[in-house]
């Protein structure tokens, strides 16, 4: 069975992290969908709220999941099975990073391949912080999240969040 990972910090997951999901979907037996506890990075919604908004996003794929995970990539990927981290590119300038990582997450385990797949064109200008920005002014997210996610932003912006 190939399993691969599918990770970051989803705040919120877009719509262009789904069609890089369904793309992966087909080309693993199974895509776990992981979302990263105790990042640096401070996130607008709990971990317990993302993987439930991917959950609800990913309802119609039989062969994926989701979860949380602390600590190294590279280990819970041994830990689930995955072979493969599957990654989206939007542009040159996500490259330098996603290289890096590549690269440092082979060298801690070799057995993980990282596999980059580029962005659907029309989701190259999409990322959870643009939605976040849009959200907090008021705006209406319904084009870039599916629609139990814009739910919850509505009600996570209405409780005055200011990120
Ligand atoms: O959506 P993001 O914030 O770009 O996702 C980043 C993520 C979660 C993929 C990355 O920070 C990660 O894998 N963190 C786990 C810790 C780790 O393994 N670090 C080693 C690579 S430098």
């Amino acid at each position: 069975m190939r399993i691969a990972i599918c990770p970051g910090s989803f705040d919120p997951i877009t719509n262009g992290h789904l069609d890089i999901i369904r793309r992966a979907a087909k080309l693993f037996d199974h895509v776990e969908v992981a979302v990263l506890q105790n990042s640096s990075k401070k996130c607008v919604f709990s971990v317990e709220e993302r993987v439930e908004m991917i959950r609800d996003g990913i309802a119609e794929l039989p062969n994926v999941s989701a979860s949380s995970f602390d600590g190294l990539l590279v280990d819970y990927a041994k830990k689930k099975g995955a072979t493969a981290i599957v990654k989206g590119l939007r542009a040159v300038s996500d490259f330098d990073y996603e290289f890096q990582m590549a690269l440092f997450n082979k060298e801690i385990n070799a057995e993980v391949e990282t596999i980059f797949l580029t962005t659907s064109p029309e989701h190259m200008y999409l990322s959870s912080s643009v939605v976040r920005e849009m959200a907090a002014h008021g705006g209406d997210t319904s084009r870039f999240v599916p629609a139990c996610v814009k739910e919850r932003i509505v009600a996570k912006y209405r409780q005055g969040v200011t990120q």
